[in-house]
């Protein structure tokens, strides 16, 4: 049988690490080419070759998304190598906790920079290729597929900022999945909790000392690029707008 993706072009955010790496893998698997967008280009090579070794097709976009020409330039490069876009996984991003009074205010701009403003400009130049994608594409339809958090529903202590770009992005995708869901660009919302990836390491060590006692069950990237899979898969007359998924011990 075809695979569902077979003539299909994907980028995916922050491909180098976690749920990126895990979704890419899994797009490939279902016959998309896969462009791979991070900073560290080492880690994209390596993902690339092993996607390439099982007959898939990678493209390495090494850039940083919260510069808007880089941006930009990571769509432009996907189109030109791989002939098109129909699917944009925007999942790049950074999960700083703490409490706000006398948080680090870089802390904070790098949050909204990549979560928000990264999000936004990857959106913006991907739009009139899914847009084009969903008239003449092998599927009549394009995805994009944000990735949110459960604290995109619900602020909890010592997640202020965090949460406040996650509910953002929240907001971004369903005012646009109104926009553009009668052109066929399904615009869907993917809001994980814990999982085991590089995110939390990022933090600085007494929030981590203070955070580690809240870690309990996690789930594995691969449990979330099932999901993002699952999305895109459907039939063009299907749009899954939003999905929650917790470990299943995770209460809150
Ligand atoms: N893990 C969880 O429990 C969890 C829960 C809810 C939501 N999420 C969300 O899931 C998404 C993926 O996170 P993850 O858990 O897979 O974490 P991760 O392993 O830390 O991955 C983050 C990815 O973002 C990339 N990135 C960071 N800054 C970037 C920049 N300026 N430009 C381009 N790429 C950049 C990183 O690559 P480079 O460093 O190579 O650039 C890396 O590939 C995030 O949006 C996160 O908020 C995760």
């Amino acid at each position: 049988m075809q695979p569902v993706l077979d003539g299909t072009v994907a980028l995916v955010t922050g491909a180098s690490s976690g749920i990126g790496a895990a979704a890419a893998t899994a797009l490939a698997a279902e016959g998309a080419a896969v462009a791979l967008a991070a900073r560290r280009g080492d880690r994209l090579e390596a993902l690339a070759a092993d996607i390439r070794d099982q007959g898939g097709t990678a493209l390495v976009l090494e850039c940083d998304v919260t510069d808007e020409q880089q941006a930009v330039g990571a769509v432009e490069r996907t189109v030109d190598g791989l002939g098109r876009l129909d699917t944009l996984v925007n999942n790049a991003g950074v999960m700083l906790l703490g409490p706000v009074v006398d948080a680090p205010l870089p802390e904070w701009q790098q949050m909204v920079e990549l979560n928000v403003l990264g999000l936004l400009y990857c959106a913006h130049a991907a739009l009139p290729h899914l847009l084009r994608a969903a008239e003449d594409g092998p599927r009549q339809v394009a995805d994009m597929v944000n990735i949110s958090s459960v604290a995109g529903r619900a602020a909890r202590l010592g997640n202020g900022v965090y949460s406040l770009t996650k509910h953002g992005v929240g907001a971004f995708s369903e005012s646009l999945r109104q926009e553009v869901a009668k052109r066929y660009v399904r615009v869907s919302l993917v809001e994980p909790g814990a999982t085991a990836t590089e995110l939390a390491s990022h933090n600085r060590r007494e929030v981590l000392e203070s955070i580690r006692s809240q870690f309990g069950q996690t789930m594995a990237a691969a449990d979330i690029a099932d999901a993002i899979t699952y999305i895109v898969t459907r039939p063009r007359h299907v749009a899954v707008n939003e999905m929650l998924i917790r470990p299943t011990e995770q209460e809150r």
